[in-house]
């Protein structure tokens, strides 16, 4: 009898699935329409469904690091001509990705990859499409120094930031001394890791809010766990493995670009590309390391090919048997996260 009932349970869902087209997906509960502003508390209490965060080496983030973090992060003064700040490729209302393929730099430069969306890296242990920089802390200075980004130096930020009537003295109450490299480091960092995105209709319905995915995102959810393999890469409830793979984004003649080979030097790295978190995807188009694919539904397509044929693709790569209905479901579930 039981059993029974759970096959008749299993049948009227794969039925759900199969039908989506002919139902009337209801409105979608936007997830959040406008995102969370970044905050302290989600360091120590991340959103609905986030793990607990990660701890940085050798200090404890505090509130003043958080609140100059924020004051940096959309100020130009980073930069070496003054126009360009962290804000300026990472604007929030993209979801903290720029809108461009590749972002402009000081002087109309280009960036040499798409500026990725911010969210949840404070998990993440590497940070970069190819991994290269092995911490926040580590990376957040880079741009500074990168001759396309802003142009100036370390040093050079430094002596502005200790001059700077309200930084100044910011630096001393935050860190108890003037402006240096490492407060510079840590009070980006900890701004960053307060970029944090969950409590989407997928972590309610989890949390046993069945009315907070639509049948159609459901669907969708479906198709990401079962045919369509991204959860592989994808996994949750980061969205991500933080790992590197090999999809032939950026591939040319079934060759593919150096990617982690590059970080490493091993040629089994050739190729390979962090894998992003989906989290808030939907703000940030273009995708991908290049931001060669412009929408959602591009990316889709591209996953139902395999991928770009290359000597390298991933094991995980392959082509789905996917129809039109499981493509718009996939969409609208990677939309509501
Ligand atoms: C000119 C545009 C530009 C500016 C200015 C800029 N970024 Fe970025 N940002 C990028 C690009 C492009 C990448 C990807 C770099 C790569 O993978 O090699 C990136 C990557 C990142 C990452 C790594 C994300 C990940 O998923 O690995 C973080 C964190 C970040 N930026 C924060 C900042 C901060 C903090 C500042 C200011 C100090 C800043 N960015 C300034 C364009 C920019
Ligand atoms: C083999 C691991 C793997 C699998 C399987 C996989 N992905 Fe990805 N995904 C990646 C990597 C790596 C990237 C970045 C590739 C690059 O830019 O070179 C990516 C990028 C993306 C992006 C772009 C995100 C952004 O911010 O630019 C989306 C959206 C996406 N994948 C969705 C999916 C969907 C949907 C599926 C299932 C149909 C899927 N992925 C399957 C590894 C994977």
């Amino acid at each position: 009898m039981r059993a029974r009932a759970v096959a008749a349970a299993l049948a009227a869902a794969a039925a759900l699935a199969s039908s989506a087209p002919a139902q009337q997906p209801t409105a979608p509960k936007p997830p959040h329409a406008v995102p969370p502003a970044p905050s302290f508390a989600f360091l120590a209490t991340p959103p609905v469904g986030l793990p607990p965060m990660p701890q940085p080496d050798g200090y404890t983030p505090t509130a003043a690091m958080f609140e100059l973090g924020s004051k940096l992060f959309f100020d130009p003064l980073l930069s070496r001509d003054r126009t360009i700040s962290c804000a300026s490729c990472h604007p929030a209302a993209t979801g903290f990705a720029h809108a461009d393929p590749r972002p402009k730099g000081i002087a109309g430069q280009l960036a040499l990859r798409h500026a990725p969306a911010l969210y949840n890296r404070g998990y993440g242990p590497l940070q970069r499409w190819d991994g290269g920089s092995p911490s926040l802390e580590a990376f957040v200075l880079e741009p500074i120094a990168d001759a396309r980004e802003m142009g100036s130096s370390v040093d050079e930020a430094i002596g502005r930031l200790r001059a700077d009537t309200v930084h100044g003295p910011a630096f001393v109450a935050a860190f108890g001394k003037p402006a240096d490299a490492e407060g510079l480091q840590r009070a980006l960092a900890t701004y960053v890791r307060g970029i944090a995105l969950g409590d989407a209709p997928y972590d309610r319905f989890l949390r046993g809010d069945a009315d907070a995915m639509t049948p159609q995102q459901r669907h969708g959810q479906w198709v990401f766990e079962s045919k369509g393999g991204c959860w592989k890469c994808h996994t949750p409830p980061l969205f991500t493995d933080e790992d590197f793979h090999t999809t032939g984004v950026g591939a040319r003649d079934g060759h593919a670009e150096p990617g982690r080979m590059a970080v490493t030097g091993r040629e089994q790295d050739r190729g390979r590309f962090k894998t992003p978190t989906l989290r808030g995807v939907r703000l940030s188009a273009p995708y991908m390391h290049d931001g060669s694919q412009a929408t959602l539904r591009d990316v889709v397509e591209f996953y139902a090919r395999g991928g770009t044929a290359n000597a390298q693709l991933d094991g995980k790569m392959q082509k789905l048997a996917l129809s039109d209905a499981d493509k718009a479901a996939l969409v609208a579930f990677l939309e509501s996260l």
